[in-house]
């Protein structure tokens, strides 16, 4: 069974890549890549897979993950210029991708401690714009 929790943050970022010249980084990323970078309201799905437990008749101790996201994701992503001010991205292009894959390598960084008998990571979305949605199928 699989359950999906919904969280919500706001940052800002810019989308420019060193190695491209002007033309081509609006050519990439267009509005996106804007000098002084711009915000959005994210949505974060987290889906968790796992058998349901029959003492509490739940897949996922709903707490415990809210605990995990936040600590490990909300807290450093919330109103964030995420260039900047988080780590990843100071190396990382923080496209809606890469996002994805720092929250993915989070989460499972703090998933064993949280979860020690299960259940597991299945994917992410992130809603970056209502015409954008990324999707990742957790390893
Ligand atoms: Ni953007």
């Amino acid at each position: 069974m699989t359950v999906t929790r919904r969280y919500k943050f706001a940052a800002s970022h810019r989308l420019h890549a060193a190695r491209f010249s002007e033309s081509e980084n609006f050519e990439l990323y267009g509005k996106c890549n804007n000098p002084h970078g711009h915000g959005h309201d994210y949505l974060l799905e987290v889906s968790v897979s796992g058998p349901l437990d029959a003492k509490s008749g739940q897949v996922v101790n709903v707490a415990a993950l809210d605990r995990l996201v936040a600590k490990q994701v909300i807290e450093d992503f919330d109103s964030r210029y995420l260039n900047m001010d988080v780590r990843e991205f100071q190396s990382v292009i923080p496209t809606s991708e890469n996002i994805l894959g720092v929250i993915e390598d989070r989460l499972q960084a703090g998933w064993r401690a949280t979860f020690p008998a299960g259940p597991r990571l299945a994917s992410i979305r992130l809603r970056e714009t209502r015409r954008n949605l990324f999707e990742l199928k957790a390893s």
